[in-house]
């Protein structure tokens, strides 16, 4: 048995050994005498081409095989240097292995995302998430292999969690109770004592706070899991369930995370260069004629910095009118970091130092009393792809942030403790994986690049 990829690899077979390969039907064709099939065996986003003649005794139902059905084929390899395919398959024998209904969905025409999107269990086996899907398993290895290398210890923080990592109240609650019938405490609350935790729990917005513990014993930690926001937005790059990469660095300042986010993301996209060269050409045909450029873009520049004030002096200038006008303090939206990364910098771009109003309570205050140590990466066609600052290691400073924003004392006392033994710098970042899955894939909604999409008013499987 060979597989379709060490074929096109560059494996070499004699052309009279009879080889055997198993796939799925993507096209078929016939005429009377010779007749075509293209075959996927998963190992690769190429198809062989088999080559089948009417001699064969079931030829006139192999002919009208339905796509996606299973075979399995006996046959020699015949080289073809000078064709498109470096070689096609001469069939002794083909058997259908596993039938597949006339009424399959996936025909030869491109889907529109939409379509596709109501059958999540079979767009896998279309060129474009196939792709995707790829890109997405190696662009995950690529940022554990880049932070490993660097001395990074991967911790996994919990799914359920009985604090608010981001303190902004977007999470989805995890309950056993019987929603109909809740227990209620005498002043009418629910009441979380009778539940299965015995207190209030939640599913994770980020492992942020979880992972800072470690970063001030191991150093240089991380994240990579799974996180749950419950914010009713409808757009493109919001998800109910995406993943998080989040590096935390003790002995960093906001400087320092600026450097490591801009050299991972290169790490990230050079080693898909390397190694999804067939899954970009294909999507830089398929889907955005301009990706390959933007990745070369990004491991050739290095990427611009400018502060947030800085940012809205150049948004006020803009020469376009913005559906949300702009003024200092404004929490930038997707078109505003757009146009800058877009039209003034024409690459990702860090914006630094963002009013303390519009961030959370654990980002350090700045001097100037207005801002805190913040940096936001912009990115083309996504506009905010990570998150990052310098963390507010003073204790006191913190306690009094706690207070100001209203969040409940004892459920961030264990935060406060990791100030009282022992103040230390400290900084790190998430990357939204989902969002550099759109980056470096070309695809422009969110929920194409994640197997089973989580949206408002969306669970399907
Ligand atoms: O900016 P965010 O909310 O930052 C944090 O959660 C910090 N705790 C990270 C840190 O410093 N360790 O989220 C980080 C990134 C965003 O830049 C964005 O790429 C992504 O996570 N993100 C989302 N991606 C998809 N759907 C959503 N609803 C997202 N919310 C944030
Ligand atoms: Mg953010």
């Amino acid at each position: 048995e060979v597989l379709v990829k060490d074929l096109f690899a560059g494996e070499q077979i004699a052309e009279d050994v009879t080889v055997v390969l198993t796939g799925w039907v993507k096209t078929v064709r016939g005429s009377k005498r010779v007749g075509f099939i293209e075959l996927s065996d998963g190992t690769t986003i190429k198809n062989a081409q088999i080559v089948m003649q009417s001699d064969l005794d079931n030829y006139d139902d192999l002919k009208k095989l339905p796509l996606s059905s299973t075979i399995r084929v006996e046959g020699t390899v015949v080289y073809t240097p000078d064709a498109k395919q470096p070689f096609e398959i001469h069939a002794q024998k083909i058997e259908l292995v596993g039938a597949s209904d006339n009424d399959y969905p996936l025909q030869k025409k491109k889907h529109s995302y939409e379509y596709l999107r109501t059958m999540a269990h079979l767009r896998p086996r279309t060129n474009t998430f196939y792709a995707v899907f790829r890109i997405r398993s190696l662009a995950a290895f690529a940022i554990h292999q880049y932070l490993q290398e660097h001395g990074f210890t991967y911790v996994n923080t919990p799914i359920i969690t009985s604090s608010d990592s981001e303190g902004a109240g977007e999470m989805f609650r995890v309950t056993t109770l019987d929603m109909n019938d809740l227990p209620k405490t005498d002043d009418g609350k629910v009441d979380d004592s009778k539940d299965f935790f015995k207190k209030e729990t939640n599913l994770t917005v980020s492992g942020q706070l979880p992972v800072e513990s470690f970063a001030l014993a191991l150093r240089n930690v991380y994240t990579f899991g799974p996180t749950f926001r419950a914010e009713n937005s409808h757009t493109s790059r919001h998800a109910s369930e995406f993943w998080m990469i989040e590096p935390e660095m003790a002995f960093a300042d906001l400087d320092d995370t600026i450097v490591v986010s801009e050299e991972l993301l290169k790490y990230v996209v050079s080693y898909l260069l390397d190694h999804a060269k067939d899954e970009l050409d294909f999507l830089n045909g398929a889907v955005d004629e301009h990706l390959l450029d933007r990745l070369h873009n990004t491991i050739d520049e290095k990427f611009a910095r400018i502060t947030y004030t800085q940012a809205i002096e150049e948004l006020k200038k803009a020469p376009v009118k913005f559906d949300v006008p702009v003024s200092w303090g404004l929490d930038l939206q997707a078109e505003h970091e757009r146009y800058l990364c877009e039209q003034v910098y024409k690459r990702p771009t860090f914006l630094t130092d963002y009013p303390r109003e519009i961030k959370a309570f654990y980002m350090r205050d700045n001097d100037d009393g207005k801002t805190v140590a913040a940096a936001d990466l912009l990115v083309p066609q996504i506009g905010e792809l990570i998150g990052g600052s310098q963390r507010e290691e003073r204790q006191a400073q913190l306690a009094e942030k706690i207070k100001e924003y209203n969040l409940p004392p004892e459920e961030y006392a264990w935060y406060l403790e990791l100030r009282k033994y022992g103040e230390t710098v400290h900084s790190g970042f998430g990357i939204g994986f989902e969002r550099l899955l759109m980056y470096v894939t070309g695809m422009e909604n969110i929920r194409d690049v994640i197997p089973y999409p989580r949206t408002p008013g969306n669970a399907e499987f």
